[in-house]
């Protein structure tokens, strides 16, 4: 009976423990082990700088009150009081900058209309920083025509966002609406997450039919399941594949919203977001192609990944002789491995040979990748909304990290596509793909020479080694993407033993959300994908 009571008080320790920490940065060196001594320290720091903010003085001069309403749309990334999570001694704070205004972050730095604040601690004290980080991603947007510009605004007016239901549906729900069956499975790792698996079932069957040969879908960074479904039948590839006779199955990895459960840690607490792409690789990818084989009683299946989802791919395929007796085919979209070349702002900021990385991985913290709004300014956010002017999707982690390119979008499509993502990760997995931007190479996580050292038993991580790879791939990419790099592919490519195809997508602007979400991709890329599937031989 003691003991009960004891388990019981533990366990409601752990959980008020878990939502008092909930919002805490942690110092920004990485650890394996969670000492409470962090935390105790981390919230003293942290009830000073918001006891500082507070003191600020409030400031009613005309002049300012003039140039806060040209911020006016911004308001909602600058509601001070309300904030508890927010570092305002950080130089990366840019909301509201107001001229006249003796503010602790110092002056900012304006580049093509676009201020970044430099804060009196900031590393960043010339333009020439800030030119060489957006110019690339700058170029990329210029494209988008007023027409559309003015389309994406209507898009998030009251009448079109209510005609689109989508916007409240999961992924069950989406697969269900348009009459399909669904199944939702759960499965195990051997680490103890619970990860939620989506098959998709034919519209028809007929009794004797064969066993259908499963394809397995894996979503992409800041993604989940749901992106292979807003697009709708006739336009996404899972639907497409469905209706081309294959038993499509749909992962989630670990920090999804569909998969954010633990046999003992909560999501509120860090511990459950230490991961990054080698856990996925590892344990997440075996279970759910493990349970997709046996539940469908299949020997093996094809596998399309799409961005983080081929990165997780290639780490496990390199690691694990096991994939080459599973896998019949590999469909890379948008293959994230060498990233030498990207363009997203956000990435060459977190990069840690950047200026930005020690303030940028200080305020992100340890646990769930969630960037308070100013970060979203910094990396692109103010970019985007001198660019495009939207606030719904300049505020949106997924099209500030990848650009925003509305030539082959429906501008109706995206205030569902806002709503159903970020699908959740974690700091760690954003950390792991900037190291690869700096090392220029694809290797495990890096925790700093002391940890690597324990934990590798070298000073650096090793690396993944593409040669391993002995499954047939095919690799999709494409000109503008900001995160994917066409001489990045070249070198995936020519490190790859066997490479079936290496395709560039030849659409004028095709970047990396138009995979999923382009009118364009059933032609340009779908068609080819699965033609390429029903090609090859099964075993
Ligand atoms: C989707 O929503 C339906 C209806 O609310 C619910 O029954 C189902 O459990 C949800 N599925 C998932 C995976 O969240
Ligand atoms: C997956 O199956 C293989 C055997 O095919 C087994 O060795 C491996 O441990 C399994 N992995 C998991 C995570 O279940």
């Amino acid at each position: 009976m003691k003991a009960v009571y004891l388990l019981l008080c533990l366990a409601l320790a752990h959980r008020a423990a878990a939502s008092i920490f909930r919002h805490q940065h942690r110092p920004h060196t990485d650890s394996l082990l969670v000492q409470p001594l962090d935390y105790v320290d981390q919230y003293q720091h942290h009830e000073k700088e918001i006891k500082m903010r507070l003191r600020r003085p409030g400031s009613s001069s005309s002049e300012e009150t003039k140039e806060r309403t040209s911020y006016d749309d911004l308001s909602d990334y600058a509601s001070p009081l309300r904030s508890v999570d927010r570092n305002w001694n950080s130089p990366l704070f840019s909301a509201v900058i107001a001229p006249g205004e003796p503010l602790p972050y110092g002056d900012a730095i304006s580049w093509r209309g676009v201020d970044i604040a430099n804060g009196p601690n900031s590393l960043v004290n010339d333009k020439k920083d800030i030119e060489q980080i957006f110019n690339d991603a700058y170029k990329l947007m210029q494209h988008v025509s007023e027409e559309d510009k003015k389309k994406i605004h209507d898009a998030f007016e009251t009448t079109a966002a209510a005609v689109n239901e989508d916007v409240h549906l999961n992924a069950t729900q989406l697969i269900k609406k348009h009459g399909y069956g669904v199944e939702e499975h759960i499965v195990k790792t051997d680490d103890g997450y619970f990860l939620t698996l989506f098959r998709i079932l034919p519209k028809q069957v007929s009794l004797d039919e064969e066993p259908r040969p499963a394809v397995f879908l894996m979503h992409g960074f800041l993604g989940s399941a749901d992106e292979w479904l807003l697009n709708g039948p006739e336009k996404s590839l899972a639907y497409l594949l469905s209706d081309a006779g294959y038993d499509v199955w749909l992962g989630n990895v670990r920090g999804t919203k569909y998969s954010r459960h633990h046999v003992s840690k909560h999501e509120s607490h860090p511990d459950f977001w230490h991961f990054s792409i080698d856990e996925i690789a590892l344990h997440d990818l075996p279970a759910m192609i493990n349970y997709t084989l046996k539940t469908s009683g299949q020997k093996k299946l094809h596998y399309v990944g799409y961005s983080q989802g081929t990165t997780v791919f290639f780490a496990w395929a390199a690691t694990q002789p096991e994939s080459r007796d599973k896998i019949i085919s590999m469909h890379a979209l948008a293959p994230m491995v060498y990233m030498s070349h990207v363009r997203s702002p956000m990435m060459r900021m977190i990069e840690p040979g950047s200026r930005f990385h020690e303030h940028i991985t200080e305020e992100l913290g340890h646990g769930e990748f969630k960037p308070s709004k100013e970060i979203i300014h910094t990396v692109g956010g103010n970019m985007c909304k001198k660019e495009i002017g939207c606030k719904h999707v300049c505020s949106n982690e997924n099209f500030v990290t990848t650009g925003v390119d509305t030539a082959g979008m429906d501008p109706e499509l995206i205030p569902a596509i806002v709503s159903h993502l970020p699908g959740g990760a974690s700091t760690r997995q954003i950390k792991h793909f900037g190291q690869a931007v700096a090392s220029h190479e694809f290797r495990k996580y890096d925790y700093g020479v002391d940890l690597n050292t324990k934990i590798y038993g070298h000073r650096q991580p090793p690396k993944y080694n593409m040669a391993d790879v002995k499954v047939p791939v095919s690799l999709y990419y494409s000109e503008e993407d900001w995160l994917v790099h066409p001489k990045d592919v070249d070198r995936l490519h020519k490190e790859l033993p066997d490479v079936r195809d290496a395709y560039k997508v030849p659409e004028k602007h095709f970047s990396h959300m138009d995979y999923q979400f382009s009118k364009k991709a059933p032609e340009v890329v779908h068609k080819r994908l699965i033609e390429s599937i029903k090609k090859t031989k099964t075993y």
